[in-house]
């Protein structure tokens, strides 16, 4: 059975070109880039060229892009070192109740160490509200952390108001943009972000390396402690194959982001028109504009999202019900109880990400077993 793989937000394949620029990094070039020889230069040479291209990406400077094992790590970092570093100054984290665990388990973390932790509301397409945003931060705000663009269900946030108003109060102002870079056009310094987290396997690099961006300026606390890699900020021997492979993969996702986007929200809209069209009760989540090219997130009335998925999978065709990381828990999506859509509309949520080279005849063969599951789901639940 062919696989139809409709769940890019979850990962993505590692392109070829990115592959033949990690391999010989592994047995050739294999020298530690701390090296004082000669042989360590050309492992160096690929970690700047890396931070060059990644910098070239997000509108940074090569200085303050720093790697790290992905976005999960990233995201501790900005927000516990942001919290660490203002520690007596400014005790007070602000994000929203819709943010990846990364970022949520993070606040948690630091709720338990005597920080206030304030969650901006969203509201029904998962857009956060700025005249709450102006009411909540203040100058006991250390941090606020508002993702990029929703993992579930793709809405982009108003990031430039935002951190507007976290800069009004003295706050530093960080977003996960796990789901955004290498997908959607970002420019740090025009969009007033202080520090951004980002994670190779989302758009064409292997798993197990991302990268913070922190601005120059911004002081944060270190999270791993030991060597002088990094600007001394994140310690460790440098993971010089998989840096040089997210390096290559954010120059082609610079090359290729217009025209890509162009491909797939185009097929994506066809997607959602058919299902829309074709079963009764089904309904699309998230902005209807605002939103990643990518994502279709379609909740289907009177059945379970999760019951959706597993029958799916037994036709090939992969899909989420929630995020690829909450997908054991047995709640409803987070994400969209705080929308604040219905239980049944939660619960019949299923995420469809796209990638490109997706195929018409595939998006077809998965509208028409989509209508069979759904039938059969419904005749088992009446
Ligand atoms: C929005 C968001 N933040 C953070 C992460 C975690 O990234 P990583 O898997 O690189 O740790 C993910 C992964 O799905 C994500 O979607």
């Amino acid at each position: 059975m062919r696989t139809i793989y409709l769940d890019t937000a979850a990962t993505t394949p590692a392109l070829k070109s990115v592959v033949e620029e990690m391999l010989p990094y592994f047995s050739e070039e294999f020298a530690n880039p701390s090296g004082s020889y000669d042989f360590s230069k050309t492992a160096r040479q690929a970690i700047e060229l890396s931070r060059r291209r990644i910098a070239s990406l997000t509108g940074a400077a090569p200085e303050e892009i720093f790697f790290t094992s992905g976005g999960s790590e990233a995201d501790n970092w900005a927000i516990k070192g942001a919290a660490d570093f203002f520690e007596k100054n400014r005790r007070k984290i602000v994000t929203t109740p819709i943010e990846h665990h990364a970022v949520l388990n993070t606040a948690d973390f630091l709720k338990n160490h005597g920080f206030t932790v304030e969650y901006l509301p969203v509201d029904k397409f998962g857009v956060v509200d700025l005249e709450a945003a102006e009411n909540i931060i203040d100058s006991d705000t250390a941090v606020v952390s508002v993702m990029f663009a929703n993992n579930e269900v793709g809405t982009i946030q108003p990031i430039e108001e935002i951190s507007k108003t976290a800069h009004k109060h003295g706050a530093l102002f960080h977003t996960d943009a796990v789901q955004a870079a290498g997908h959607v056009k970002i420019d740090v310094s025009e969009m007033g972000i202080d520090m951004l987290s980002a994670s190779g396997h989302k758009f064409g690099a292997p798993k197990g390396i991302g990268f913070l961006y922190k601005k120059n300026g911004v002081e944060i606390s270190s999270l791993i402690h030991g060597g002088s890699q990094e600007g001394g900020l994140r310690a460790g021997t440098e993971n010089v194959p998989y840096i040089a492979a997210i390096g290559k993969a954010a120059e082609e996702a610079e090359k290729n982001m217009a025209a890509e986007n162009i491909e797939i929200a185009g097929k994506r809209d066809c997607f959602v028109e058919m299902v829309l069209k074709g079963i009764a009760g089904s309904v699309l989540n998230g902005h209807p504009e605002k939103r990643l090219p990518s994502n279709a997130n379609i909740s289907f009335r009177g059945v379970e999202g999760k019951s959706v998925v597993s029958m799916l999978s037994m036709y090939g065709i992969c899909v989420s019900a929630q995020s690829a990381c909450a997908s054991k828990s047995d709640s409803v999506s987070h994400v969209l109880s705080a929308m604040g859509l219905d239980f049944e509309r939660a619960r019949g949520a299923v995420r469809f990400t796209f990638g490109s080279g997706v195929r018409f005849e595939d998006l077809d063969y998965t509208v028409n077993c989509l209508e069979r599951i759904i039938k059969n789901l419904r005749c088992l639940d009446s």
